[in-house]
């Protein structure tokens, strides 16, 4: 689009708003045609993202909680200051721009291919590749990528038309779009083979396989397309095919390895998370030990209880075959010792297996994940909001370099106040979701 562009457009300066690769993109096109660029970015841009996008010589404006925010603020600023607005995917020449990873792809390949992975946000990435790539070699399937929580594409195809999502998850932030483009959409519709949708723990699962593999750190958007591929081929169980996965970031905030590296392994289904009911009797922490057997226990947290007769273990394993993990659990039960497999349960994972020792019958208590905005502020805000009206009976928050902090709380909250407690909630702006029927919440915490 900017190559497309006359001096006296380019002399006039460009401006975007972008959180993923759309700004890095813009800034090193500015820096090669010699124009001004100025990027938004919403302020809990990782800085590793707007550091680099600095270091392409552009000039970063951090604004707004979210993207839209950042939008807004570069549309009225391309307004005011005569510049062209280059948006992130939903523009023909932004899309023909994306096209050309097909055509580098096309170009480098030996031989025949079966499919090629594409990470979807926008769609933009998607549409040129699938564009180019249908018009040469038909016969390539491409196939779009989403996280299963950021899944608008895959909704939208389904639907026939465009859906608006209501909440997107922020872990793969490159891709974290609401909506589709309508120009975006139109082509996946007639051209995309079919989206594939991951889980947050493969896209782990996927980052550690390339780190070992090449020893490269890929961000999560950037390992979506691997994740992809890697269900893909399993579940149609393809063997001696080619397949190309566009590993297309690696803007890896060092923080965020932690939870990574935590979940890499449930990813591949290499580790499992269990809760087990024992008696609280002498022996009965032995007869546990035993049963797990020759399993390798890689944590484990127990705390007495002194209002339960039964205590609650918390602990995960290393699993090198499903067959081994269901023995295990069939050795339990078989001893009547009650075994849940919190693996697929995020808020097990994310929360609550830091309150190990923590159970209470709390009155009255909901619990709910915020989404925070990580920036100084916003704890004070939320506070303000519900304290001191009603009591905060839990909380958790642990950095994970997320653009969102997420946030568990509890909070007393009598059914006759529920309306007005909604009220502040929905005033206080920041996204959030009811967590009151979680299986793991019941069992670990009440
Ligand atoms: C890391 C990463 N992967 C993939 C994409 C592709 O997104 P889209 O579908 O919006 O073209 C982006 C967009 O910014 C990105 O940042």
């Amino acid at each position: 689009m900017m190559a497309k562009m006359s001096r006296e457009q380019l002399d006039r300066g460009v401006i975007c708003s972008s959180a993923g690769n759309h700004a890095q993109g813009v800034a090193l096109a500015a820096q090669k045609l010699g124009c001004d660029a100025v990027i938004v970015m919403p302020v809990t841009t990782p800085e590793i993202k707007w550091r680099s996008v600095e270091r392409l010589g552009a000039t970063v404006v951090l604004k707004g909680d979210s993207y839209d925010e950042a939008q807004s603020c570069a549309k009225q600023r391309c307004e005011l200051e005569g510049r062209t607005f280059i948006p992130p995917f939903d523009h023909p020449d932004v899309i023909t721009g994306q096209g050309t990873v097909g055509m580098e792809i096309i170009r480098q390949l030996k031989g025949p291919l079966h499919a090629i992975f594409v990470p979807v946000g926008g769609g933009g990435l998607i549409a040129g590749i699938a564009a180019y790539v249908k018009r040469v070699r038909p016969e390539i399937k491409v196939i779009g990528v989403e996280p299963s929580d950021a899944n608008a594409m895959a909704l939208s195809l389904y639907h026939g038309q465009r859906v608006m999502l209501e909440h997107v998850g922020g872990f793969a932030d490159g891709v974290a779009v609401k909506v589709v483009g309508e120009e975006t959409f139109r082509l996946c519709r007639e051209l995309v083979d079919g989206v594939v949708l991951v889980s947050r723990d493969a896209i782990c699962a996927s980052i550690k396989d390339m780190f070992e593999e090449k020893r490269s750190i890929l961000e999560p958007a950037g390992a979506l397309s691997l994740a992809g591929a890697e269900a893909y081929c399993k579940y149609y169980g393809l063997k001696g095919e080619t397949v190309v996965a566009i590993t297309s970031g690696a803007n890896m905030n060092f923080d965020r390895l932690r939870l990574v590296t935590e979940l890499a392994d449930v990813g591949r289904k290499r580790e499992a998370v269990l809760a087990t009911i024992l008696p609280e009797e002498c022996g009965s922490f032995k007869k546990f030990a035993q049963l797990v057997g020759p399993m390798n226990i890689t944590e484990f947290k127990y705390r007495y209880d002194s209002r339960k007769e039964a205590a609650l273990v918390l602990y995960s394993v290393g699993v090198y075959t499903d067959s081994e993990l269901r023995s295990m659990v069939e050795r339990m039960k078989s001893s009547q010792l009650q075994t849940f497999n919190l693996t697929n349960d995020d808020l097990a994972k994310d929360h609550l297996r830091y309150f190990m020792g923590g159970r209470s019958n709390v009155p009255d208590e909901l619990l709910y994940r915020f989404i925070f905005p990580e920036r100084p502020g916003a704890l004070m805000k939320f506070l303000d909001a519900f304290s001191p009206r009603w009591n905060i009976s839990l909380f958790h928050y642990r950095a994970q370099g997320e653009t969102g902090a997420n946030v568990l709380v509890g909070i007393q909250v009598p059914k006759e106040e529920m309306d007005e407690f909604k009220n502040q909630a929905e005033n206080l702006g920041y996204e959030y979701t009811s967590e009151m029927n979680n299986e793991a919440y019941r069992l670990l915490m009440q």
